[in-house]
């Protein structure tokens, strides 16, 4: 089991008047290599569950465990080491250095991973691909379309083979062609057997070529949870 999530509950502002309990009672397990689409209006709790799997953030009670590793309880320094080895991101704000081109935004994660500089230049050319942004590796962010942004981001995510790519409404700024598009990325994430969870209300995301499980929020809780 790649993901255990056991008994997980997130009380913001907890022991104040303003507390409120975004995750209740949630089980959820998590095979290597399965995609989830992770589906619920806005403020079910899908973004504040993706943060506690990345370690982002801490549960206020119940457990988290990652490949064999109890995330839910990791310092710091050790949930940023455990994000830059296994985690891929991908969110609906592209988060890209405008003034600098599509490679060097790739290589950016990189940068300090005490690969030559050979190596870095082969996995992010290898990852633009994978991105279908290869063609653009020399432009500079600010002049691409929204599509080829989001394509960018897709391959600075993907640069380090994360075993896990986290999506936070990937196509939310995509119109429906380049969602489309970033839908073939992740059927090509998912015949390379990584573990994909995808947050979204998108409807494109109910009707997928390959194999995903539908796990439906609300109010905090898994209400529903099918193949
Ligand atoms: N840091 C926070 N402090 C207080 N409340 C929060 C915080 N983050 C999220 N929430 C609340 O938790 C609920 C779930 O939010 P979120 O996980 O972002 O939902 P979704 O991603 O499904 O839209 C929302 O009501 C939101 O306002
Ligand atoms: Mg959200």
């Amino acid at each position: 089991m790649m993901i255990r999530i056991e008994g997980v509950n997130k009380i913001f502002n907890e022991g104040r008047v303003q507390a409120f309990e975004a995750l209740k009672s949630i089980d959820l397990e998590i095979a290597k290599g399965e995609t989830i689409i992770l589906s619920g209006v806005s403020g079910s709790g899908k973004s504040t569950l993706l943060s506690l799997i990345a370690a982002l953030d801490k549960p206020s009670s119940g457990k988290i465990v990652v490949e064999g590793e109890l995330i839910s309880k990791l310092p710091d320094l050790h949930a940023s080491a455990y994000r830059a080895k296994s985690i891929g991101f991908i969110f609906q704000h592209f988060n890209l250095l405008e003034s600098l081109s599509v490679e060097e935004n790739v290589i950016a994660p990189l940068i300090n991973s005490g690969l030559d500089m050979v190596d870095i230049k082969a996995k992010a050319e290898k990852s633009m691909k994978m991105a279908a942004i290869e063609h653009k590796a020399s432009q500079q962010v600010k002049a691409l379309s929204g599509g080829e942004k989001q394509r960018c981001a897709i391959a600075r995510a993907l640069v380090h083979e994360p075993e896990l790519i986290i999506c936070d409404e990937p196509t939310a700024n995509l119109d429906r062609e380049n969602s489309l598009k970033f839908i073939e990325i992740l059927r090509s994430l998912y015949a390379l057997k990584k573990t994909i969870i995808v947050a979204t209300h998108d409807p494109l995301f109910e009707t997928l070529s390959f194999p995903v499980r539908l796990v439906h929020m609300e109010d905090g809780k898994i209400v529903s949870s099918e193949q």
